[in-house]
């Protein structure tokens, strides 16, 4: 017979801290994103926290703890068979991210990974690409949410509550092991690569985190991929 534990252990640490400050990243990003809003200085900051998030994931999802690895959860094969579970009313509780899911969590990393992009690099030509990813990315959420919701209801399981303590109801998953943690090596890996990003932005835009208006950052150079060399010569206007 299994043994029956209280919780099961699903979520790391930094997963589930990278989710929430990905939430408050990305909506900072768009309450600050008009020229006239009170918080228009916030959004350049924001949008650049947002990309350092991005590029922890991108590694978390190779070093980190069992599900928060891409081999645990990107498994395209199993869609099919698990909308059809879904349609004939049977929803199979998973510990870690279901198949429907990781397309949702894939959608989401490349969307914001594409508004940050094109915000910092794309220059002026991609204003209107900025915006319309950026307004994707908003209706995306918003089916995240709902369907975070609806599987909280079939599941019988509140999922929004296991991204925060990181544990699931344990005799819903009777026969489950806590998650395997991540390995130091992946954490200092992760730390470092966090560390080179932070000091790649600063190399591309010294004022990555000082409070300025997107109508600056717009001014700061100009040009298509301009560089913080190509930016020196036109400073001070
Ligand atoms: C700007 C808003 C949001 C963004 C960009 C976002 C993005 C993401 C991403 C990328 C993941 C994958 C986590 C990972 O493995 O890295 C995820 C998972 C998750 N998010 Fe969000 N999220 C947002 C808002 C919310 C909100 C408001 C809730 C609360 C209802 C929520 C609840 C969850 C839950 C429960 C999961 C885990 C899903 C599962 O159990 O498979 N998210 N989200
Ligand atoms: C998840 C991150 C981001 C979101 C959700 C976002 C969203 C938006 C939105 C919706 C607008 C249009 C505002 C309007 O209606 O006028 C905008 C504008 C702008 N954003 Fe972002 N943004 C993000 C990241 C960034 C980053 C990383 C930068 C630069 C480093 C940036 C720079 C700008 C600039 C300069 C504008 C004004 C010009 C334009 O419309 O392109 N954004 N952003």
């Amino acid at each position: 017979m299994a043994i029956e534990k209280e919780h099961v252990k699903v979520w790391d640490a930094p997963v589930r801290l990278f989710h929430w400050a990905l939430v408050i990243a990305v909506a900072l990003a768009f309450l600050s994103s008009e020229e006239d809003s009170a918080l228009n200085r916030w959004h350049v900051m924001a949008g650049w926290v947002a990309g350092i998030l991005i590029v922890f994931r991108l590694i978390w999802g190779f070093v980190g703890g069992e599900h928060s690895r891409f081999s645990d959860f990107v498994r395209p094969s199993r869609v099919a068979s698990h909308i059809a579970g879904l349609t004939g009313g049977r929803a199979e509780p998973s510990l870690g991210h279901n198949p429907l899911g990781a397309v949702s969590v894939v959608v989401l990393l490349a969307l914001v990974a594409a508004t940050v992009w094109t915000g910092a690099f794309g220059g002026e030509w991609a204003e209107e690409l900025h915006e319309t990813i950026a307004w994707t990315l908003l209706a995306m959420v918003g089916l995240h949410v709902a369907a975070v919701i609806l599987m909280s209801v079939l599941e019988r399981e509140n999922l929004a509550r296991a991204m925060v303590t990181g544990r699931k109801n344990g005799h819903r998953h009777p026969d489950a092991a806590d998650a395997r943690p991540p390995t130091v090596a992946g954490i200092v890996i992760a730390i470092a690569a966090i560390a080179a990003t932070v000091l790649g932005i600063l190399r591309y835009d010294p004022q990555a985190f000082t409070p300025r208006s997107t109508e600056a950052f717009e001014h700061r150079g100009g040009t298509v991929g301009s560089s913080l060399e190509e930016n020196e010569g036109v400073r001070g206007d």
